[in-house]
């Protein structure tokens, strides 16, 4: 029996939120709260705000639900992704909302932050997104070889040196590294074309994807911007200008068992069997987040995503290399991402989204919509967001902001200085009746 059974329920317990003395287990069901010493510093801000367009009266509590004060996020999560939220995100709701065994979603997968928190945590998940590069991110975590699996298969992949890029990759690589990622390409679509790729295959796949470019002699790349964006060409060309640098020669081989020991740093034989069984009942489906028809009505316990925000990431252009390199149609991807000029257009959209959520999730079964402030805080989303969930059907228990105090440091010419910044998630929570 679920510990929270209606919006009434969320909304108290979100009231009396605070810590739990060990800071990691706040949310757990059914555990007894034990209140840590700085609990008065932790209250929940709450206000009600009208949304006019559904005539209806919304909670709003803030607080910092999660992040810096819970325990570290695994390290399988850590490949990048533009826009991606953290772990302790999905973290909170799945812990709070579901049970083990039951179905977590998410519509907008991205990286797979909440498939793979939900498959952390013993759930069975459910995958969408309308890129493909989406699951070849993702359903290898499902499967995790062992680091002396992965090293074996890389050791027996066979290295060209006599082949080369069929476009200019040379402001990245240098020839004898773009060699190497070719015999990597064409050893990898040999396998999946021939029917014969296997976990350890996709697994290479994606940690090959994750290293294409970045910032640190730890990828394949001359520094470039971090991994979730790579420049185009005659952008890089600039860079390498400025800096005064050119491609040198990296390991490809030792950079992917270094990325793969690190990715499965934390994962012991408990993890590895939620993630399995999850993966051994997992769906992942490539379609727009409306038309999920392959999701039976009802099924779902708990959605937790984040759509795209209008057009602030441009997914295609930020992810032209990785499509080369899984020889995906960058292009044809990026005309069927939603990119909306304005928020009404935007709407219009999530609530299409809204009534295949409402028609997916069972009775009891509860939406947390991760919307962002855009346009500097200009336009905020989540006045959008709660009509299109409660017109589709659905009950708003309310909008959790989720505030976050750091500090950042930044190098500006060589003086660090440290700046209070601020991390802002906007949650809108629904249930279904
Ligand atoms: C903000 S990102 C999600 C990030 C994710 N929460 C994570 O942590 O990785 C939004 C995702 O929506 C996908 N997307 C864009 N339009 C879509 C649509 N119409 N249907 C399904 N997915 C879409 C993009 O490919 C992108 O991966």
């Amino acid at each position: 029996m679920p510990l929270i059974n209606s919006a009434a329920e969320f909304r108290e317990y979100i009231l009396d939120f605070a810590f739990t003395e060990d800071e990691s287990s706040v949310c757990r069901r059914g555990q007894k709260l034990t209140i840590c010493e700085d609990a008065a510093e932790e209250e929940v801000r709450s206000t009600v705000v009208t949304s006019s367009a559904v005539n209806a009266e919304i909670p709003v509590y803030t607080n910092e639900f999660w992040t810096s004060r819970q325990r570290a996020a695994s390290r399988l999560h850590e490949i990048s992704y533009r826009a991606c939220f953290k772990p302790q995100l999905p973290g909170f709701f799945i812990n709070l909302l579901t049970d083990m065994g039951e179905r977590v979603y998410d519509p907008f997968t991205g990286r797979g932050t909440t498939i793979i928190e939900a498959a952390l945590l013993g759930r069975n998940v459910v995958s969408n997104d309308i890129s493909p590069l989406s699951r070849l991110i993702c359903e290898p975590r499902l499967y995790p070889p062992s680091v002396s699996e992965i090293k074996e298969r890389v050791d027996s992949i066979p290295y060209d040196y006599s082949l080369s890029p069929d476009i200019d990759l040379s402001m990245f690589y240098d020839e004898k590294t773009a060699s190497e990622i070719m015999s990597l390409k064409s050893y990898l679509d040999g396998r999946k074309n021939s029917g014969d790729e296997d976990h350890t295959d996709r697994w290479i796949r994606m940690v090959a994807t994750n290293r294409l470019t970045g910032h640190s002699p730890g990828f394949f790349s001359v520094y470039t911007l971090p991994p979730n964006q790579a420049v185009l060409p005659e952008r890089q060309v600039i860079i390498n200008e400025k800096r005064g640098q050119s491609p040198e020669y990296r390991d490809t081989r030792k950079l992917i068992i270094k990325k793969s020991v690190s990715l499965l740093k934390d994962i012991d034989k408990d993890k590895l069997s939620f993630l399995t069984s999850a993966g051994d009942n997992a769906v992942f489906l490539n379609a727009d987040a409306a038309k999920t028809r392959l999701i039976e009505d009802g099924s779902i316990s708990l959605t937790v995503t984040s759509p795209p925000f209008l057009d602030i990431v441009n997914y295609r252009d930020d992810n032209w290399l990785r499509c080369w390199f899984n020889s995906l149609d960058a292009e044809a991807i990026g005309r069927e991402i939603t990119m909306a000029r304005t928020a009404a257009e935007w709407a219009s959209c999530m609530q299409d989204v809204f009534h295949e959520l409402f028609r997916i999730t069972k009775p009891g079964g509860w939406v947390a919509f991760e919307v962002g402030e855009v346009r500097n805080g200009k336009i905020r989303l989540d006045d959008y967001i709660v009509p299109a969930g409660i017109t589709a059907g659905l009950e708003c228990a309310g909008v959790l902001i989720n505030e976050q105090n750091f500090t950042k440091t930044s190098n500006i010419w060589g003086v660090s200085n440290k700046k209070r910044g601020t991390n802002t998630n906007r949650i809108v929570v629904f249930r279904k009746s």
